[in-house]
Protein backbone atom coordinates (compact mmCIF):
# COMPACT_ATOMS: atom_id res chain seq x y z
CA UNK A 1 0.00 0.00 0.00
CA UNK A 2 1.41 3.86 -0.96
CA UNK A 3 0.22 6.82 0.62
CA UNK A 4 1.54 9.60 -0.28
CA UNK A 5 4.56 10.92 2.21
CA UNK A 6 4.01 14.21 4.28
CA UNK A 7 6.01 16.11 6.91
CA UNK A 8 4.50 14.39 10.28
CA UNK A 9 2.63 11.41 9.09
CA UNK A 10 -1.15 10.85 11.15
CA UNK A 11 0.54 8.04 12.89
CA UNK A 12 3.17 9.94 14.65
CA UNK A 13 0.90 12.85 15.05
CA UNK A 14 0.10 13.24 19.02
CA UNK A 15 -3.71 12.42 20.08
CA UNK A 16 -4.78 13.77 22.81
CA UNK A 17 -7.56 12.30 25.23
CA UNK A 18 -9.12 13.77 27.95
CA UNK A 19 -5.85 15.10 29.72
CA UNK A 20 -3.42 12.59 28.02
CA UNK A 21 -1.55 13.57 25.16
CA UNK A 22 0.57 10.54 23.28
CA UNK A 23 2.80 11.49 21.45
CA UNK A 24 1.89 9.39 18.66
CA UNK A 25 -0.59 6.71 17.91
CA UNK A 26 1.60 3.50 18.25
CA UNK A 27 -0.04 1.35 20.94
CA UNK A 28 1.24 -1.11 22.28
CA UNK A 29 -1.62 -3.69 22.17
CA UNK A 30 -2.36 -6.20 25.56
CA UNK A 31 0.29 -9.76 25.61
CA UNK A 32 -0.17 -11.36 28.85
CA UNK A 33 3.23 -12.81 29.15
CA UNK A 34 2.55 -15.32 32.23
CA UNK A 35 5.75 -14.67 34.06
CA UNK A 36 3.62 -12.93 37.36
CA UNK A 37 4.98 -14.08 40.85
CA UNK A 38 1.61 -14.15 42.62
CA UNK A 39 0.03 -11.58 40.98
CA UNK A 40 3.00 -9.36 40.76
CA UNK A 41 5.33 -8.09 38.35
CA UNK A 42 8.88 -9.38 37.42
CA UNK A 43 12.01 -8.01 35.71
CA UNK A 44 10.46 -9.95 32.26
CA UNK A 45 7.50 -7.07 32.42
CA UNK A 46 10.52 -4.20 33.18
CA UNK A 47 12.40 -5.20 29.86
CA UNK A 48 9.33 -6.69 27.71
CA UNK A 49 7.29 -3.62 28.26
CA UNK A 50 10.28 -1.14 28.85
CA UNK A 51 11.65 -2.39 25.35
CA UNK A 52 8.41 -0.87 23.39
CA UNK A 53 8.77 2.30 25.24
CA UNK A 54 12.41 2.18 24.26
CA UNK A 55 11.28 1.71 20.33
CA UNK A 56 8.85 4.49 20.14
CA UNK A 57 5.37 3.63 20.98
CA UNK A 58 3.25 6.43 22.12
CA UNK A 59 1.21 4.29 24.45
CA UNK A 60 2.22 0.76 26.16
CA UNK A 61 -0.11 -1.98 27.38
CA UNK A 62 0.94 -4.42 29.26
CA UNK A 63 -0.95 -7.39 29.94
CA UNK A 64 -4.79 -8.50 30.99
CA UNK A 65 -4.50 -7.57 34.86
CA UNK A 66 -6.14 -9.74 36.85
CA UNK A 67 -8.51 -7.46 39.26
CA UNK A 68 -8.86 -10.40 41.77
CA UNK A 69 -6.84 -13.60 42.20
CA UNK A 70 -9.50 -16.01 40.93
CA UNK A 71 -9.79 -14.04 37.78
CA UNK A 72 -6.46 -14.90 36.53
CA UNK A 73 -6.58 -18.24 34.40
CA UNK A 74 -3.11 -19.29 35.39
CA UNK A 75 -1.16 -19.27 38.48
CA UNK A 76 1.25 -16.99 36.30
CA UNK A 77 -0.96 -14.56 35.15
CA UNK A 78 -0.55 -10.82 36.11
CA UNK A 79 -3.28 -9.27 38.95
CA UNK A 80 -3.62 -6.27 40.57
CA UNK A 81 -5.35 -7.39 43.24
CA UNK A 82 -3.27 -6.66 46.38
CA UNK A 83 -1.98 -3.70 47.70
CA UNK A 84 1.48 -4.51 47.70
CA UNK A 85 1.34 -4.95 44.11
CA UNK A 86 1.27 -0.99 43.53
CA UNK A 87 5.04 -0.59 43.95
CA UNK A 88 6.42 -3.20 41.40
CA UNK A 89 4.14 -1.99 38.76
CA UNK A 90 5.21 1.62 39.62
CA UNK A 91 8.69 1.14 38.93
CA UNK A 92 7.69 0.16 35.46
CA UNK A 93 5.35 2.69 34.69
CA UNK A 94 7.66 5.53 36.17
CA UNK A 95 10.35 3.70 33.28
CA UNK A 96 7.97 4.32 30.68
CA UNK A 97 7.05 7.51 31.53
CA UNK A 98 10.54 8.52 31.76
CA UNK A 99 11.02 7.27 28.02
CA UNK A 100 8.27 9.56 26.49
CA UNK A 101 5.53 7.07 26.30
CA UNK A 102 2.20 6.50 28.29
CA UNK A 103 1.75 3.45 30.35
CA UNK A 104 -2.03 1.70 30.12
CA UNK A 105 -3.24 -0.95 32.30
CA UNK A 106 -5.46 -3.37 31.05
CA UNK A 107 -7.85 -4.74 33.81
CA UNK A 108 -9.22 -8.00 33.37
CA UNK A 109 -10.90 -10.92 34.44
CA UNK A 110 -10.98 -14.57 32.97
CA UNK A 111 -14.11 -16.03 34.55
CA UNK A 112 -14.93 -19.32 33.44
CA UNK A 113 -11.59 -19.95 31.86
CA UNK A 114 -9.72 -19.95 35.19
CA UNK A 115 -7.72 -22.40 36.67
CA UNK A 116 -5.13 -23.89 33.36
CA UNK A 117 -1.84 -23.87 32.29
CA UNK A 118 -0.38 -21.06 30.20
CA UNK A 119 -0.07 -21.39 26.03
CA UNK A 120 3.13 -23.68 26.64
CA UNK A 121 0.68 -25.89 27.81
CA UNK A 122 -1.76 -25.35 25.44
CA UNK A 123 -3.86 -24.32 28.42
CA UNK A 124 -5.01 -27.19 29.67
CA UNK A 125 -7.15 -27.07 32.42
CA UNK A 126 -5.60 -27.70 35.85
CA UNK A 127 -6.00 -31.00 37.97
CA UNK A 128 -5.47 -32.89 40.94
CA UNK A 129 -1.90 -33.92 40.06
CA UNK A 130 -1.13 -30.13 39.25
CA UNK A 131 -2.51 -29.73 42.84
CA UNK A 132 -0.03 -32.31 44.42
CA UNK A 133 2.71 -30.07 42.50
CA UNK A 134 1.97 -26.70 43.87
CA UNK A 135 -0.76 -25.89 41.08
CA UNK A 136 -3.66 -26.30 43.21
CA UNK A 137 -6.63 -25.62 40.84
CA UNK A 138 -9.74 -23.42 41.64
CA UNK A 139 -13.48 -22.88 40.72
CA UNK A 140 -14.00 -19.98 38.23
CA UNK A 141 -16.73 -17.85 37.98
CA UNK A 142 -19.56 -17.08 34.91
CA UNK A 143 -22.93 -15.71 34.63
CA UNK A 144 -24.15 -19.33 34.15
CA UNK A 145 -22.78 -22.94 35.03
CA UNK A 146 -21.38 -23.53 31.35
CA UNK A 147 -17.99 -24.76 30.67
CA UNK A 148 -15.87 -22.65 28.78
CA UNK A 149 -14.75 -25.99 26.78
CA UNK A 150 -17.03 -29.77 26.31
CA UNK A 151 -16.06 -31.29 28.95
CA UNK A 152 -14.72 -28.69 31.33
CA UNK A 153 -14.75 -27.91 34.61
CA UNK A 154 -18.34 -26.11 35.63
CA UNK A 155 -18.01 -22.24 36.38
CA UNK A 156 -19.85 -21.27 39.80
CA UNK A 157 -22.87 -18.86 38.50
CA UNK A 158 -22.62 -15.82 40.05
CA UNK A 159 -25.37 -14.64 42.06
CA UNK A 160 -26.48 -10.89 43.45
CA UNK A 161 -23.44 -11.11 46.30
CA UNK A 162 -20.64 -12.42 43.63
CA UNK A 163 -21.69 -9.58 41.01
CA UNK A 164 -21.14 -6.88 43.71
CA UNK A 165 -18.11 -8.48 45.36
CA UNK A 166 -16.61 -8.52 41.76
CA UNK A 167 -17.41 -4.79 40.95
CA UNK A 168 -15.81 -4.18 44.43
CA UNK A 169 -12.40 -5.91 43.14
CA UNK A 170 -12.79 -3.56 39.75
CA UNK A 171 -12.98 -0.61 41.84
CA UNK A 172 -9.79 -1.15 44.05
CA UNK A 173 -8.20 -2.77 41.00
CA UNK A 174 -9.02 0.73 39.04
CA UNK A 175 -7.87 2.82 42.56
CA UNK A 176 -4.63 0.67 42.69
CA UNK A 177 -4.26 1.35 39.58
CA UNK A 178 -4.12 5.32 40.10
CA UNK A 179 -1.93 4.65 42.55
CA UNK A 180 0.38 2.72 40.29
CA UNK A 181 1.01 5.55 37.77
CA UNK A 182 -0.79 4.39 35.14
CA UNK A 183 -2.38 6.92 32.56
CA UNK A 184 -4.84 4.87 30.86
CA UNK A 185 -7.34 2.23 31.76
CA UNK A 186 -8.61 -0.16 29.74
CA UNK A 187 -11.59 -2.91 30.82
CA UNK A 188 -11.15 -5.97 28.69
CA UNK A 189 -14.50 -7.26 27.62
CA UNK A 190 -13.40 -9.31 25.15
CA UNK A 191 -12.21 -12.98 23.92
CA UNK A 192 -14.57 -14.54 25.76
CA UNK A 193 -13.67 -13.28 29.69
CA UNK A 194 -16.14 -12.20 31.93
CA UNK A 195 -17.48 -9.40 30.81
CA UNK A 196 -17.69 -11.06 27.76
CA UNK A 197 -19.29 -14.33 28.85
CA UNK A 198 -22.11 -11.84 30.60
CA UNK A 199 -22.55 -10.44 27.23
CA UNK A 200 -22.84 -13.19 25.01
CA UNK A 201 -25.90 -15.48 24.59
CA UNK A 202 -23.55 -18.51 24.25
CA UNK A 203 -22.16 -18.10 27.71
CA UNK A 204 -25.45 -16.20 29.51
CA UNK A 205 -28.66 -18.16 30.10
CA UNK A 206 -29.19 -15.96 33.32
CA UNK A 207 -33.48 -15.17 33.82
CA UNK A 208 -33.12 -12.31 36.16
CA UNK A 209 -31.47 -8.37 35.22
CA UNK A 210 -28.37 -9.76 34.05
CA UNK A 211 -29.56 -11.58 31.42
CA UNK A 212 -32.19 -12.30 28.47
CA UNK A 213 -32.24 -9.28 26.39
CA UNK A 214 -29.57 -7.44 24.86
CA UNK A 215 -29.77 -4.60 27.53
CA UNK A 216 -29.95 -7.36 30.66
CA UNK A 217 -26.63 -8.39 29.25
CA UNK A 218 -25.28 -5.65 28.80
CA UNK A 219 -25.76 -4.59 32.44
CA UNK A 220 -22.90 -6.24 34.07
CA UNK A 221 -20.19 -4.76 31.24
CA UNK A 222 -21.65 -1.60 32.23
CA UNK A 223 -22.16 -1.76 36.05
CA UNK A 224 -17.95 -2.64 35.20
CA UNK A 225 -17.83 0.86 33.41
CA UNK A 226 -19.49 2.97 36.16
CA UNK A 227 -17.50 1.26 38.67
CA UNK A 228 -14.20 1.90 37.46
CA UNK A 229 -15.16 5.61 36.17
CA UNK A 230 -16.70 6.44 39.46
CA UNK A 231 -12.77 6.09 40.59
CA UNK A 232 -11.02 6.51 37.51
CA UNK A 233 -9.54 10.18 37.61
CA UNK A 234 -12.16 12.44 35.57
CA UNK A 235 -8.65 13.63 33.06
CA UNK A 236 -7.97 10.48 32.28
CA UNK A 237 -8.92 8.38 29.44
CA UNK A 238 -10.94 4.96 29.95
CA UNK A 239 -10.80 2.27 26.94
CA UNK A 240 -13.09 -0.95 26.54
CA UNK A 241 -11.85 -3.68 24.68
CA UNK A 242 -14.75 -5.64 22.86
CA UNK A 243 -14.75 -8.70 20.42
CA UNK A 244 -16.87 -7.08 17.69
CA UNK A 245 -18.22 -10.10 16.11
CA UNK A 246 -18.46 -14.03 17.69
CA UNK A 247 -19.56 -16.99 17.86
CA UNK A 248 -20.74 -19.57 15.21
CA UNK A 249 -23.12 -17.06 13.48
CA UNK A 250 -25.23 -14.33 14.92
CA UNK A 251 -25.05 -15.02 18.39
CA UNK A 252 -23.24 -11.26 18.70
CA UNK A 253 -23.01 -9.14 15.46
CA UNK A 254 -21.86 -5.47 14.20
CA UNK A 255 -25.38 -4.34 15.79
CA UNK A 256 -24.87 -5.48 19.03
CA UNK A 257 -21.23 -3.86 18.87
CA UNK A 258 -23.06 -1.13 17.76
CA UNK A 259 -25.51 -0.82 20.63
CA UNK A 260 -22.92 -1.79 23.40
CA UNK A 261 -20.48 1.20 22.11
CA UNK A 262 -23.36 3.75 22.29
CA UNK A 263 -23.68 2.87 25.98
CA UNK A 264 -20.24 2.73 26.21
CA UNK A 265 -19.66 6.39 25.61
CA UNK A 266 -22.65 7.46 27.86
CA UNK A 267 -21.08 5.88 30.68
CA UNK A 268 -17.54 7.79 30.12
CA UNK A 269 -15.40 5.24 27.61
CA UNK A 270 -13.67 7.29 25.30
CA UNK A 271 -12.11 4.55 23.12
CA UNK A 272 -13.50 1.43 22.31
CA UNK A 273 -10.71 -1.46 21.04
CA UNK A 274 -12.10 -3.47 18.58
CA UNK A 275 -11.16 -6.74 18.51
CA UNK A 276 -12.92 -9.83 17.87
CA UNK A 277 -13.93 -13.70 18.87
CA UNK A 278 -12.99 -16.03 22.07
CA UNK A 279 -16.63 -16.70 23.47
CA UNK A 280 -15.39 -20.53 22.33
CA UNK A 281 -12.61 -22.60 21.21
CA UNK A 282 -8.83 -20.94 21.56
CA UNK A 283 -9.72 -17.34 21.41
CA UNK A 284 -10.15 -16.94 18.37
CA UNK A 285 -12.85 -16.69 15.97
CA UNK A 286 -12.25 -19.53 13.18
CA UNK A 287 -14.07 -18.36 10.49
CA UNK A 288 -12.45 -14.67 10.15
CA UNK A 289 -9.73 -15.36 7.46
CA UNK A 290 -6.23 -13.55 9.09
CA UNK A 291 -5.53 -10.73 6.16
CA UNK A 292 -3.67 -7.33 7.29
CA UNK A 293 -5.97 -5.78 9.42
CA UNK A 294 -8.30 -8.17 9.56
CA UNK A 295 -10.51 -6.19 12.45
CA UNK A 296 -10.36 -2.34 11.13
CA UNK A 297 -13.31 -2.85 9.80
CA UNK A 298 -14.97 -2.75 12.81
CA UNK A 299 -13.05 0.35 14.41
CA UNK A 300 -14.66 2.11 10.84
CA UNK A 301 -18.05 1.02 12.01
CA UNK A 302 -18.11 1.70 15.37
CA UNK A 303 -15.99 5.40 14.92
CA UNK A 304 -18.20 6.31 12.39
CA UNK A 305 -21.91 5.01 13.57
CA UNK A 306 -21.42 6.02 16.99
CA UNK A 307 -19.01 8.73 16.76
CA UNK A 308 -16.14 7.42 19.45
CA UNK A 309 -12.57 7.23 18.96
CA UNK A 310 -11.40 3.64 18.35
CA UNK A 311 -8.06 1.60 18.14
CA UNK A 312 -7.72 -0.88 15.52
CA UNK A 313 -6.02 -3.96 15.83
CA UNK A 314 -4.82 -6.97 14.00
CA UNK A 315 -2.16 -7.68 11.69
CA UNK A 316 -1.07 -4.24 11.05
CA UNK A 317 2.43 -4.61 10.20
CA UNK A 318 2.78 -2.50 7.01
CA UNK A 319 3.76 1.99 7.62
CA UNK A 320 1.75 2.88 4.87
CA UNK A 321 -1.23 0.54 5.73
CA UNK A 322 -1.43 2.12 9.63
CA UNK A 323 -0.93 5.19 8.05
CA UNK A 324 -3.79 4.94 5.73
CA UNK A 325 -6.05 3.50 8.07
CA UNK A 326 -6.08 6.35 10.41
CA UNK A 327 -6.21 9.19 7.38
CA UNK A 328 -9.36 7.45 6.25
CA UNK A 329 -10.88 8.18 9.64
CA UNK A 330 -11.55 4.07 10.14
CA UNK A 331 -9.56 4.55 13.61
CA UNK A 332 -7.48 7.00 15.44
CA UNK A 333 -4.68 4.30 17.40
CA UNK A 334 -3.06 1.66 16.08
CA UNK A 335 -2.33 -1.33 17.88
CA UNK A 336 0.14 -3.79 17.24
CA UNK A 337 0.82 -7.15 19.72
CA UNK A 338 3.45 -10.07 17.65
CA UNK A 339 4.69 -6.74 15.59
CA UNK A 340 6.09 -5.20 17.95
CA UNK A 341 7.05 -8.20 19.61
CA UNK A 342 9.14 -9.41 16.80
CA UNK A 343 10.31 -5.73 15.96
CA UNK A 344 10.14 -3.52 19.14
CA UNK A 345 11.26 -0.58 17.09
CA UNK A 346 8.83 -0.51 14.43
CA UNK A 347 7.65 2.71 15.08
CA UNK A 348 11.01 4.12 14.18
CA UNK A 349 11.03 2.17 11.10
CA UNK A 350 7.86 3.61 10.14
CA UNK A 351 8.49 6.41 11.03
CA UNK A 352 11.55 6.31 8.52
CA UNK A 353 9.25 4.53 5.87
CA UNK A 354 6.68 7.39 6.03
CA UNK A 355 9.12 9.86 5.32
CA UNK A 356 8.94 11.39 9.03
CA UNK A 357 11.40 14.67 9.17
CA UNK A 358 13.13 13.61 12.15
CA UNK A 359 12.33 9.86 13.21
CA UNK A 360 15.24 9.54 15.95
CA UNK A 361 13.16 12.24 17.84
CA UNK A 362 11.15 8.76 18.81
CA UNK A 363 14.13 7.27 20.57
CA UNK A 364 15.67 8.44 24.04
CA UNK A 365 18.34 11.21 23.64
CA UNK A 366 21.40 9.41 24.41
CA UNK A 367 20.34 6.86 21.22
CA UNK A 368 19.42 9.61 18.91
CA UNK A 369 22.85 11.60 19.64
CA UNK A 370 25.06 8.22 18.65
CA UNK A 371 22.27 7.21 15.71
CA UNK A 372 22.39 10.88 14.02
CA UNK A 373 26.23 10.54 14.37
CA UNK A 374 26.18 7.44 12.47
CA UNK A 375 24.20 8.93 9.68
CA UNK A 376 26.54 11.91 9.94
CA UNK A 377 28.82 9.28 9.03
CA UNK A 378 27.62 7.47 6.10
CA UNK A 379 26.88 10.66 4.54
CA UNK A 380 30.21 12.05 4.93
CA UNK A 381 31.61 8.57 3.47
CA UNK A 382 29.96 7.12 0.92
CA UNK A 383 28.97 3.48 0.92
CA UNK A 384 31.20 0.43 -0.96
CA UNK A 385 34.70 2.57 -0.42
CA UNK A 386 37.43 0.29 2.01
CA UNK A 387 39.52 2.56 3.98
CA UNK A 388 43.02 2.14 4.19
CA UNK A 389 44.61 1.42 7.76
CA UNK A 390 45.39 5.11 7.98
CA UNK A 391 48.82 4.84 9.43
CA UNK A 392 51.86 2.94 9.27
CA UNK A 393 54.09 1.45 12.57
CA UNK A 394 56.19 4.99 11.96
CA UNK A 395 53.48 7.60 11.57
CA UNK A 396 52.12 9.66 14.26
CA UNK A 397 48.49 8.44 14.98
CA UNK A 398 46.26 11.20 13.57
CA UNK A 399 43.27 12.26 16.71
CA UNK A 400 42.07 14.54 14.42
CA UNK A 401 38.33 14.50 12.36
CA UNK A 402 39.05 16.90 10.52
CA UNK A 403 41.92 15.94 8.91
CA UNK A 404 40.60 12.72 8.05
CA UNK A 405 37.62 13.96 6.59
CA UNK A 406 39.52 16.29 4.87
CA UNK A 407 41.91 13.63 3.18
CA UNK A 408 40.25 10.09 3.42
CA UNK A 409 42.84 7.58 2.04
CA UNK A 410 40.33 5.12 0.14
CA UNK A 411 41.30 2.13 -1.52
CA UNK A 412 38.99 1.00 -4.49
C1 LIG B 1 1.44 -13.13 23.47
C2 LIG B 1 0.11 -12.48 23.32
C3 LIG B 1 -0.63 -12.21 24.45
C4 LIG B 1 -1.86 -11.55 24.34
N1 LIG B 1 -2.53 -11.19 25.48
C5 LIG B 1 -3.61 -10.39 25.39
C6 LIG B 1 -4.18 -9.82 26.55
O1 LIG B 1 -3.66 -9.94 27.66
N2 LIG B 1 -5.30 -9.07 26.39
C7 LIG B 1 -5.86 -8.85 25.16
O2 LIG B 1 -6.88 -8.18 25.08
N3 LIG B 1 -5.31 -9.36 24.06
C8 LIG B 1 -4.20 -10.09 24.13
N4 LIG B 1 -3.59 -10.53 22.99
C9 LIG B 1 -4.14 -10.12 21.69
C10 LIG B 1 -3.41 -8.89 21.16
O3 LIG B 1 -3.58 -7.76 22.00
C11 LIG B 1 -3.87 -8.51 19.73
O4 LIG B 1 -5.21 -8.12 19.79
C12 LIG B 1 -3.71 -9.67 18.75
O5 LIG B 1 -2.48 -10.33 18.91
C13 LIG B 1 -3.83 -9.18 17.30
O6 LIG B 1 -2.85 -8.19 17.03
P1 LIG B 1 -1.46 -8.52 16.23
O7 LIG B 1 -1.85 -9.13 14.93
O8 LIG B 1 -0.80 -7.18 16.09
O9 LIG B 1 -0.67 -9.48 17.06
C14 LIG B 1 -2.37 -11.20 23.07
C15 LIG B 1 -1.64 -11.53 21.94
C16 LIG B 1 -0.41 -12.13 22.05
C17 LIG B 1 0.39 -12.41 20.80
Amino acid sequence: MNVAPREVPMLFTPIKLRSVVARNRIMCSPMCQYVSDDGGPTDWQLINFGRFAMGGSGIIFGEETAVEARGRKTHHCAGIYNDSHVAAYRRINDFIKSLGSVPAIQMGHCGRKASAHGPLQDRAPLTEVDGRNGLQPWQGLAPSALPAIPGGSLPHAMDRDDIRENLAAWREAAQRSIDAGYDICEIHGAHGYLIHQFLSPVSNKRTDGYGGSLEGRMRFALEVTDAVRAVWPADKPLFFRISSIDGTGGEWGMDDSLALARELKAHGVDVVDCSSGGITGDGTLAALPRVPGYQAGYAREIKQEVGIATAAVGLITDPSHAEAILRDGHADIIALARELMDNPNWPLQAARALGHADPLDLVHAREAQRLRLREQHRKEYPSGLAVDIPFGPSEQVPYSWAALNAEPRVRR
